[in-house]
């Protein structure tokens, strides 16, 4: 097994596309974990199951049609034949996914799925929990974060309508798997660096 590029931090921290160039500068599978809760969270909406009735979500959960695969190097969720892309960004999903993610049973099938990536190939994983569940035992992981204030004030540009606090709020505060940085995870605050300086920070670190 590859040791896994763990890269976790808050929403709108900057992750994703820190995550996405640094497999794309060496050349590994970028696959982004909140792609998953998601899904089963539209997947969940779309069948008319309500997202914070937990016995009905565990109960959806072994006939939900999700599959993993990849465009190029990066990872997809497809639903019945169909890559998902923008369903997974709708207001409705932002509202709800950290109720989804909050449900252990949908943890451990996704945490699995996130395991079997890393068995053929090697991977930059950008999540809430990679450092700490999926990957404790890789020595490259790096919580990426920034202030509050720059942190809206980027998802404000993105024109996206999401209230990341209560979200963080969430994700922080649920009783499986939350939010948090590894204890050996290295701190990347970006609020004054710019994506340039983010991916050469971090991909320096990972050749030393
Ligand atoms: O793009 P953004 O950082 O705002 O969020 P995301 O990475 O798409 O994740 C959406 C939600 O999925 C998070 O707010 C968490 O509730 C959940 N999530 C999680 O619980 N564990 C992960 N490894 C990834 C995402």
């Amino acid at each position: 097994m590859y040791p896994a590029i763990a890269i976790d931090g808050p929403a709108a921290s900057g992750k994703s596309t820190v995550a996405r160039l640094i497999a794309q500068k060496l050349q590994y599978t970028f696959i982004n974990t909140g792609a998953m809760y998601r899904a089963v969270t539209w997947y969940l909406l779309q069948r008319g199951i309500n997202p914070q009735d937990t016995a009905a979500v565990v109960a959806a959960l072994p006939g939900i049609p999700l599959s993993f695969g990849k465009d190029g190097s990066v990872s997809t969720v497809v639903c019945e034949g169909r890559t998902l892309t923008d369903e997974l960004k709708g207001q409705e999903v932002n509202g709800l996914v950290s109720t989804v993610a909050a449900i252990p049973e949908v943890r451990a099938l996704l945490v699995r799925k996130q395991r079997e990536y890393n068995e053929s190939e090697p991977v930059v994983m950008e999540g809430r929990d990679i450092g700490t569940v999926v990957f404790p035992d890789t020595p490259f992981k790096y919580f990426v974060t920034a202030s509050e204030e720059v942190r809206a004030a980027r998802r404000a540009a993105e024109g996206i309508t999401d209230s990341i606090a209560e979200r963080d709020k969430k994700d922080t505060q649920r009783a499986a798997s939350p939010l948090a940085q590894a204890p050996d995870a290295r701190l990347v605050d970006t609020s004054d660096m710019s994506i340039d300086e983010v991916v050469a920070c971090i991909a320096d670190d990972i050749r030393a």
